[in-house]
């Protein structure tokens, strides 16, 4: 936890008055976006575009005035979390199911930092499940044409034991890929299924991953 707290805290510092700001998903960027709402109520002056409808409620708790992601005509700088981060900047996200969001606001972003807790650092991707938000219309063929690549899709369920909905109202498979030895080769073949809207996979990503490393932050540039 307080490695999440150091790089979430941290990025903050690469905030600057009048910046349009995109609000990542999850428990790291709940810490930056609890320092931002503390710049705010003194006096810091920035916007904020929230990735998912748990971000949007976080912000709001902490006065952070947001706009839609149609009305931002730019967006400066995206701060997010991460599941896994390899060497050469490649990602895997959408552990918290907002992986749809957090791809487009990052993608129409300036600059992009991810803050992680050292253990999400990896020498090669794959470890954790690849989720892959797929249509609710027909969920059980994308779930078989993914089985049928051998990506392994495991449906997401609540602790009720129902499909879990995204904020899209789309479901999500989770891969068990293991190791990804090609990623570009694995979102190439992903994407063009029929039914998947977007997978985890941010390739050569972020310009930026603050890390929190015992008791210190580490920042690596792309
Ligand atoms: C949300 O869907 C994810 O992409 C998160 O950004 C990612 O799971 C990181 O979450 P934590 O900061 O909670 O580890």
């Amino acid at each position: 936890m307080i490695e999440k707290k150091q790089a979430g805290e941290y990025a903050v510092r690469y905030i600057k008055e009048g910046m349009t700001i995109g609000l990542g998903t999850g428990s790291t960027v709940a810490y930056t976006i609890e320092k931002i709402g503390a710049l705010v109520q003194q006096g810091l002056s920035i916007k904020g575009v929230a990735t998912s409808v748990e971000t949007e409620k976080k912000a709001a708790e902490f006065g952070i005035p947001l706009i839609s992601f149609n009305e931002a005509e730019k967006i400066d700088l995206t701060i997010d979390g991460a599941d896994e981060i390899d060497p050469q900047f490649n990602g895997i996200k959408g552990g918290g199911g907002a992986l749809f969001r957090e791809k487009l606001v990052a993608l129409a972003s300036d600059q992009v930092l991810w803050v992680a807790d050292h253990a999400k650092l990896v020498q090669r991707i794959g470890n954790v499940p690849l989720p892959v938000e797929a249509a609710s219309f027909g969920w059980m063929h994308t779930g078989k044409l993914l089985q049928d690549l051998n990506l392994k899709p495991v449906l997401r369920k609540t602790g009720e034991g129902h499909p879990y909905y995204t904020d899209n109202g789309n479901v999500i498979f989770d891969l068990n890929t293991g190791p990804v030895e090609n990623p570009e080769a694995m979102a190439a073949e992903i994407i063009q299924i029929p039914g998947v809207i977007e997978h985890g996979l941010f390739l050569r990503h972020p310009d930026t991953v603050i890390t929190g490393v015992n008791g210190s932050v580490v920042i690596r540039d792309r």
